[in-house]
């Protein structure tokens, strides 16, 4: 899978290893940083990486930042894009069964690395159902769409 890691300063203390992992797993990483623990601002690097995504460059993306959460609210703002912050395996086995999640936003403060390569394998290998969840996730994609005005419209 081609995947894009990115975090800010909150995520740096994990997002090598995690780089590591996944280019370990066989899977083609792009890297976006930001690469010390100077202050950034995480906007930044969840757009870069959910751009990628939303171009059809990466199929999927990682992301980290101290909650996991700012990261993931920007990056699910990108057209294309469905992102959740995961903290348990159980979401991140749900945000891909359900959700058809295809960015994740993790937690370098509050989960530890040894936790967060579990949230990652299971991100990565857990399908999505389908099925009932299908006309459910069209739904969420109609927001991309600026002629979308709301189901009450
Ligand atoms: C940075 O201090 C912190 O706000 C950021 O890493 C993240 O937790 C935001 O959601």
């Amino acid at each position: 899978m081609r995947i894009a890691v990115a975090c800010d300063h909150g995520g740096f203390v994990q997002k090598d290893a995690v780089v590591e992992h996944l280019r370990s797993l066989g899977h083609e990483v792009f890297d976006l940083g930001t690469n010390s623990e100077e202050s950034v601002d995480y906007p930044d690097y969840a757009d870069r990486a959910a751009r990628m995504v939303s171009r059809g460059e990466a199929d999927r993306a990682v992301l980290l930042c101290g909650t996991g959460i700012g990261i993931s609210m920007t990056a699910d703002k990108v057209p294309g894009v469905r992102a959740t912050p995961v903290q348990t395996v159980k979401f991140a086995e749900l945000a891909r069964q359900h959700n058809n999640a295809n960015v994740i936003g993790l937690s370098g403060r509050f989960v530890s690395l040894e936790d967060n390569l579990k949230l990652v394998d299971t991100f990565l290998t857990t399908e999505f159902e389908g099925g009932r969840h299908a006309a459910r996730v069209e739904k969420i994609m109609r927001e991309d769409d600026p002629a979308f005005q709301g189901v009450d419209a």
